[in-house]
């Protein structure tokens, strides 16, 4: 598919490559289309509630609370990841991105981990354009944990622009009474659903039962919604009250727009909105999470000014997807089953004191399993042998069952996959996905062209299922 050139001016006179609260850390052009971006990741004290006795200890990148990266789908980024913590090493995964293997940021298997005070630069061309995220990969549990992540918006896909766009990426925080976060991780929590966190937030602004992020949004207009879970460990299911909303894509994937009721987001996952916004003035249209048993608010958009008229015609499609389509008929099938760990374990006794080369990467217990294998405990230093290896160009079915008593968000990196069926949800729409939510018991089929050569991870996003055991690669060779 041929990629149509883009002019960048707009984008880099005004330094809104990243957005949001603030615009910082983009350097001048290297050439004309080259999005160039600089990465710090930083310890910073700062209080996600007015009125926290003390400030927590967050690990952001730029000093921002979930930063927005915007590029063009096709053209040139070069980000430069600079890691001041004092002793950990970090990373950055561009999850969701078809991208090459050395770029896909995963410590020890793609890239040597980048150690304090050094620096990495990433060089990639987003082939897809859509809503995805980037996130560090080892230690995952903490580096999340105190606000390790950010957005990527990759442009290029509305066929007119929307009246309005915005992001609403959702987190939780374990945040304590004395300001502290934490535990991130707790063998509760990792045997069960994940340990959650007190404080939701969404663009790192808190969300109660009196109170939700809200935003200005014009009347009568289209006005694109970007729904992220960012999460280590919630599971949403998003809705919309007060307006007509149609999904127009999964994971950053388009799909034909289709009435919104509810969508599920594990960790990782997200959803596009087109909601149409009523005429009248001073209307409010809720975003909620529809998981619980009585919706929680996520944001809140207020309607302003006079109608733009759009109507009630269906938002058009987005362009896309820009991915091979998988050939059912020659496909082969690759059964991945996720259960508990075949013999849950505390660390081998000889590692368990010893000052170990990678000891941020090692799972502490192993618990979980995919096909009766759990990642080693050793870390990412000693990868284990691959789970699948799939030739190179061909396609193939992924059938994906989850015999254990938890819900698994399972992600694949450096490709997405077309979700053909749900054993649990006979309704569910055939979409294109970089994460699929398994829940307890159910068996999913997702096909894929195993086009990008390389080791990939193939894990559960919650982050604690993932560090300790449900965890993999899948070589494509
Ligand atoms: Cu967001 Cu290995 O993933
Ligand atoms: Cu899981």
């Amino acid at each position: 598919m041929p990629i149509a050139p883009f002019t960048r001016r707009a984008l880099l006179n005004s330094a809104l490559a990243f957005g949001g609260l603030a615009a910082f850390g983009v350097r001048p052009a290297v050439g004309e289309r080259t999005t160039s971006v600089r990465l710090v990741a930083a310890e910073i004290r700062r209080k996600l509630l007015a009125n926290q006795p003390r400030p927590s200890l967050l690990r952001l990148y730029n000093d921002t609370v979930l930063p927005v990266l915007r590029v063009r789908r096709g053209d040139p980024v070069e980000v430069t990841l600079e890691n001041r913590f004092k002793d950990e090493h970090t990373t950055v995964h561009w999850h969701g991105l078809r991208i090459p293997n050395a770029m896909d940021g995963v410590p020890y298997i793609t890239q040597p981990p980048v150690e304090p005070g050094e620096r990495f630069t990433y060089r990639f061309e987003p082939p897809d354009a859509g809503t995805f995220f980037f996130h560090p990969h080892c230690h995952t549990v903490e580096q999340l944990g105190r606000g390790l992540a950010g957005v990527l918006i990759v442009e290029g896909d509305a066929p007119r622009p929307f009246d309005a766009d915005l992001s609403l990426a959702y987190k939780d925080w374990c945040l304590n009474d004395d300001g502290t976060l934490g535990p991130f991780l707790t063998l509760r929590g990792a045997i069960h659903a994940g340990t959650f966190g007190s404080l939701k937030t969404v663009n790192g602004k808190p969300v109660t039962d009196m109170h939700r992020p809200t935003y200005e949004v014009p009347a009568g207009a289209d006005v694109r919604l970007r729904v992220l879970n960012l999460d280590n460990t919630r599971l949403l299911g998003v809705g919309v009250r007060g307006a007509t909303a149609w999904m127009i894509a999964t994971d950053g994937m388009p799909l034909a727009p289709r009435e919104l009721k509810n969508w599920y987001l594990g960790p990782a996952m997200r959803v596009d909105l087109a909601v149409r916004t009523p005429d009248k003035e001073g209307a409010v249209v809720d975003v909620v999470n529809q998981w619980a048993s009585t919706p929680l608010p996520l944001a809140r958009l207020k309607v302003v000014g006079p109608s733009l008229g759009r109507g009630t015609a269906e938002p058009p499609a987005l362009a896309g997807p820009f991915l091979p389509e998988p050939v059912l008929a020659d496909a082969q099938v690759v059964r991945m089953v996720f259960s508990t760990a075949p013999r849950p374990s505390e660390p081998p006794p000889e590692l368990a004191g010893l000052p170990f080369a990678d000891s941020l990467c090692l799972a502490p217990k192993t618990l979980w399993a995919i096909n009766g294998q759990t990642w080693p405990q050793e870390g990412h230093a000693h990868p284990p042998a691959p789970l699948a290896v799939l030739k190179r160009g061909r396609s193939y079915v992924l059938d994906l069952e989850n015999i254990s008593k938890q819900s698994h968000p399972i992600h694949l990196h450096g490709h997405s996959f077309k979700v053909l069926s749900s054993s649990a949800d006979p309704d569910l729409p055939v979409h294109w996905a970089d994460t699929t939510l398994l829940a307890p018991g159910e068996r999913r089929r997702v096909a894929l062209v195993a086009d990008n050569p390389g080791d990939w991870m193939f894990h559960c996003h919650i982050i604690e299922h993932q560090e300790t055991g449900m965890m993999g690669i899948v070589r494509v060779a």
